[in-house]
């Protein structure tokens, strides 16, 4: 074989012809898997359905690039391989090809500004602001978030939980206490920093009822993986009433998602535990195994109300062994009702003893 020209016309053509088809098959392939995963979590905001139609057309656009440029490289890497003997049998090369780079010119670029014309009319369509939204200012700090809302007398009622009334646009003007964070619902799709000195905007429209997670999509320190909290959807009178509560400042009590099994409205102090402090916190009552602070399992037997108290209001009184100042957000004292502090602060005690 040594001596035998490898590459005649006639080969190159049938090559060619088993390249293309190879590269058609595996882009079908990729194209119908990306359009099948179910990628994404629910679609919580109208916003949902642009962003992940935007998705679907990229991957139609850009997997057929992505396959047949790999298919380009491998076949050629298994069929032109050079064994020994055969390194001066290339065929000359090729200085030039006016018509061959006008076209892998264009097809690129036509594509690119095709696609990045549709992304751009897309996002003015999410970002468009609407007339009578609900303005909630969301402030990030080392390592929560805390939710601003003003209730019918103007007053300010702040919230360690987001709620959002269903099928009503709402505007968030982000803000940060100290470092760069990224406020971030996945299920409402958008996302946007959160910058010390700059005000920052994102705008949905939520349109599913649910639990979502709110997390924080910048890395902003040993507390980042823990900086999340519940987004809740709601229909319009459950977010009034939410929010008239929380202005009277908790004399109901618990928030109204929860069931009020234990007597009208007892604060449920293992749940808020659960969702405010349990991602940081171990404490083998409530299952938790955060090791971002310290384990309450350690540190609380022993403490009397008033420590435990103190401890969550101003965390920065006294530091575990082991654990840096600054570390627990120092809000709980404004985010958490008096009722709500009280029933953690009790239950804390009670399984701590
Ligand atoms: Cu805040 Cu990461």
């Amino acid at each position: 074989m040594g001596s035998e020209e490898i590459n005649t016309s006639e080969e190159s053509r049938s090559h060619l012809k088993e390249l293309l088809a190879i590269g058609l098959i595996a882009s079908v392939i990729g194209v119908v898997l990306g359009l099948a995963i179910d990628w994404f979590p629910t679609q919580a905001s109208t916003q949902a359905e642009t962003v992940d139609t935007v998705w679907d057309v990229l991957i139609i656009f850009s997997v057929p690039v992505f396959v047949l440029v790999m298919v380009v490289v491998l076949y050629c890497v298994w069929r032109y391989r050079m064994k020994p003997g055969q390194e001066l049998m290339d065929g000359p090369p090729i200085h030039g090809n006016t018509r061959l780079e006008i076209i892998w010119t264009a097809i690129p670029a036509i594509i690119l500004v095709g696609l990045c014309s549709y992304s751009y009319v897309a996002l003015t369509d999410i970002e468009e602001a609407k007339a009578d939204s609900l303005e909630v200012r969301v402030v990030g700090e080392q390592f929560t978030w805390t939710f601003h809302y003003k209730d019918a007398s103007g007053k300010d009622v702040a919230s360690a939980q987001l709620y959002v009334p269903r099928d009503k646009p709402v505007n968030f003007t982000v803000q940060s206490l100290d470092v760069i964070h990224d406020f971030w619902v996945p299920a409402f799709r958008m996302k946007i920093d959160a910058v010390p000195g700059v005000d920052t905007h994102l705008r949905i429209t939520p349109k599913t009822n649910g639990e979502y997670p709110v997390v924080c999509a910048e890395l902003c320190g040993l507390g980042h993986a823990a900086m999340r909290q519940t987004a809740h959807v709601v229909d319009q009178a459950e977010f009034d009433s939410w929010l008239k509560e929380r202005a009277a400042g908790g004399e109901g009590g618990a928030a109204p998602d929860e069931e009020a099994g234990e007597g009208a409205g007892a604060a449920d102090g293992k749940a808020i535990f659960t969702e405010s402090c349990g991602s940081c916190h171990a404490l083998a009552d409530a299952g938790s195994s955060g090791g971002v602070g310290p384990s309450l399992d350690e540190t609380l037997p022993g403490k009397d109300e008033a420590f435990i108290e103190e401890a969550i209001v101003d965390p920065n009184a006294e530091i575990a062994e082991g654990f840096s100042e600054g570390l627990m957000p120092p809000n709980y004292g404004d985010t958490l009702q008096p009722a709500e502090l009280d029933a953690l602060v009790k239950y804390l005690a009670e399984v701590t003893k």
